[in-house]
């Protein structure tokens, strides 16, 4: 949609007045190191062009009024800044509302009301991070709205992480927020998430193509499989931590979880432990080799991830499997694996640009076939970071 056009789509559903600023923040898609971020170890993630707009005007009363043309049917949510708290029946908005709530929380008082109109094109719940879109690019418009000059996108990305957490109650990492606050167009970001240093890598693929392939399956209870990951990570380390001195997973290498892989009494346990200490090793080398120009190296470390992934980490599905083993098959694949959360969602392949028509054909013959179901396929480019757009004319 055209910004004139949603421009118009604000008046008609706000009513005449100031007219409104305009932001944007992207999704995301993964290149490789999941389920990494909340284990002290790097990812390596690139913002997608696709993502989430909101325009917004401050209103003189203490009103929010929050509406998406993404879920037009909802109407407009209403509520008071007095009394934010999460409902199921505020759905969405939610996420706005927990990224308002952690401002104010955090000391950065939000004084008026405000009406916001949101419009994203990201595909919804195929784990491109459109909720994370949302959060920061409403953070964006709080710190530009109220004038929040020592906001910088970095703390935007953490208030998301931390409305998300507390919230929204999912217990996500940082890497979302943080590459659609702080991603650049045609670069990976290779983070550290233990410290939060980053930089920002050229990707040029030439004639390479970044194909995501939304197996549009989610299972349910996502949420929980993903906290109860997260716990099971937390009791690796801490039975780990009586004997050995660490922070954070991501602090071994692969070498010493051989060597103090006994002190984890459960089998279990022990495997999530190797996925997130391997894939950790992984990124690093991903970076290498991207540094190197070996992208069939790339490819290999992608496809590994998602062994590890599917067997330790055991964050897959046979839908998302069948997706990826179907396109290891096929030439011209470089390399193909799951992305993001997991338990559905999306993979993500980097494919020849001249294979790229069968690469489709055949996923779409082999998926339908098996689970009738029509995969779909993004191919995208690597956008910026989250932005204002425009200021009133
Ligand atoms: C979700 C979370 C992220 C990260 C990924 C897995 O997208 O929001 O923080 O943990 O899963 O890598």
């Amino acid at each position: 949609m055209k910004i004139q056009d949603l421009k118009m789509k604000f008046t008609e559903i706000f009513g005449e007045g100031d007219e409104p600023c305009i932001y944007f923040a992207p999704g995301r898609v993964n290149l490789i190191g999941d389920h990494t971020d909340y284990n002290g170890g790097h990812v390596f993630p690139c913002a997608l062009t696709l993502g989430t707009y909101a325009l917004a005007r401050r209103r003189s009363d203490q009103l929010l009024k929050l509406y998406s043309e993404n879920f037009s049917s909802r109407g407009v949510f209403n509520s008071s800044l007095d009394d934010i708290e999460y409902t199921t029946e505020a759905e969405w908005t939610n996420y706005p509302k927990g990224v308002i709530w952690t401002f104010c929380k955090k000391g950065y008082p939000i004084t008026s009301g405000m009406d916001i109109f949101f419009y994203g094109d990201i595909p919804g719940g195929a784990g491109l991070s459109s909720s994370a879109a949302i959060e920061v690019v409403t953070g964006l418009v709080l710190k530009d709205l109220f004038k929040l000059e020592d906001i910088t996108l970095e703390k935007i990305a953490l208030m998301g992480q931390y409305s998300e957490n507390h919230f929204n109650g999912m217990n996500c990492g940082i890497m979302d927020q943080f590459t659609s606050a702080m991603g650049k167009e045609g670069h990976a970001i290779f983070l550290d998430t233990n410290t939060l240093e980053y930089e920002h890598v050229p990707v040029s693929l030439k004639n390479i193509s970044i194909l995501i392939t939304n197996s549009k399956v989610k299972h349910s209870l996502i949420s929980s499989a993903y906290n109860d990951r997260r716990k099971e990570c937390e009791k690796g380390l801490n039975m780990l931590q009586k004997m050995i001195d660490i922070n954070s997973l991501g602090d071994l290498n692969n070498e010493q979880f051989e060597r103090y892989k006994i002190l984890i009494s459960d089998e279990i346990l022990q495997k999530r432990v190797k996925h997130a200490v391997s894939e950790n090793r992984r990124t690093v080398h991903a970076l290498d080799a991207l540094r190197a120009d070996d992208i069939q190296e790339f490819g290999r470390l992608m496809n590994k991830s998602h062994l590890s992934l599917r067997d330790d980490f055991e964050a897959s599905c046979d839908e998302v499997d069948l997706l990826v083993k179907t396109a290891w098959e096929l030439p011209g694949v470089i390399g193909s694996r799951m992305t993001g959360g997991g338990f559905g969602g999306c993979t993500v392949s980097l494919v020849k640009k001249r294979n790229r028509n069968l690469f489709k054909s055949k996923l779409t013959a082999v998926y339908q076939e098996a689970f009738g179901l029509l995969p779909e396929f993004y191919e995208v480019e690597i956008g910026g970071g989250a932005k204002k757009i425009s200021d009133p004319a």
